[in-house]
């Protein structure tokens, strides 16, 4: 663990009932790093970020978060999900302060309404601060989720598959998004996915997982400037296309081919 480690995991092993989850996990997010965890389903992504957050201890193995065990860490991480859970009878705004209320009590989140609105300014919502969950198209109930989990200011932001229950248009669109906010906020970032165009778009490290018993495969270091035009960078297109290979080989499934 070096000062620089937002997230570690080290020799991490985990049996679920009766299966071997991790073989040995490890890999490492920098603070302020963009990070996407990619793997086949069911090899222990949404696991990993359950073990970051407290919420699954592993059997053996070092995880740490900001230099402490889980268990000292949690208020330093937020989450955001496939489904923005929003609370249907409360609007925007409040669904934003929601996070803050719960974490830091009533009238502690309650006075963060100037911050929750400058946050719904930050996803593209400062309109649509009164307007309740039914009113939103789903990206943009996604965006307010995004803004909950800045509401908290994290160090970390964690996302299980956020885009992935979204047309293509809006996914295409919220990932542009999500490195604006990164870039302006300097949080770190992990993002779990079963998306190599996502993946590639977003991180500035892919860290490619095995099927169960699950290891890391392979780490790529993404270099390229963003906003990236995934067709048109050589190295983005040959890093695409390795990953395709190895994803395939783990998920004959996959419904992976061309760039998207
Ligand atoms: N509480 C549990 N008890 C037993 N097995 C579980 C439990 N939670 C998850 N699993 C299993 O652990 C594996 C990893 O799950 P998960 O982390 O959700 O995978 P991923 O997010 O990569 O699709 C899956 O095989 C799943 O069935
Ligand atoms: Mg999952």
């Amino acid at each position: 663990m070096s000062a620089a480690d937002a997230i570690v995991f080290d020799g991490a092993r985990l049996k679920l009932g009766a299966e071997q989850i991790y073989d040995s996990l490890d890999f490492t997010v920098r603070k302020g790093e963009f990070v996407c965890l990619l793997g086949p389903s069911g090899c222990g992504k949404s696991t990993a970020l359950r073990i970051a957050g407290d919420l699954v201890p592993p059997d053996t193995g070092r995880v740490e978060v900001l230099g402490k065990a889980p268990k000292d860490a949690w208020q330093d991480i937020a989450f955001v999900f496939q489904s923005p859970r929003l609370v249907a009878w409360r609007n925007a705004l409040s669904n934003v302060l929601l996070g803050a209320e719960l974490r830091f009590g009533r009238a502690e989140g309650r006075k963060r309404a100037a911050k929750a609105r400058d946050l719904l300014a930050l996803v593209g919502l400062a309109d649509s601060a009164n307007k309740y969950p039914l009113m939103l198209s789903g990206g943009e109930r996604q965006r307010v989720a995004i803004a909950r989990a800045l509401a908290v200011d994290p160090s970390i932001i964690m996302m299980d598959e956020p885009f992935s229950a979204l047309d293509p248009n809006t996914r295409r669109r919220l990932r542009a998004e999500i490195v604006r906010i990164w870039q302006e906020t300097g949080k770190t970032i992990l993002v779990v996915t079963h998306d190599i165009d996502e993946a590639l778009t977003l991180a500035d490290r892919i860290v490619l997982l095995s099927k169960k018993p699950t290891r890391v495969l392979e780490i790529f270091d993404v270099k390229a400037a963003r906003p990236r035009a995934l067709k048109d960078d050589p190295a983005l297109v040959a890093m695409h296309d390795r990953l395709n290979e190895l994803f395939r080989s783990l998920e004959p499934d996959a419904p992976h081919g061309g760039m998207t």
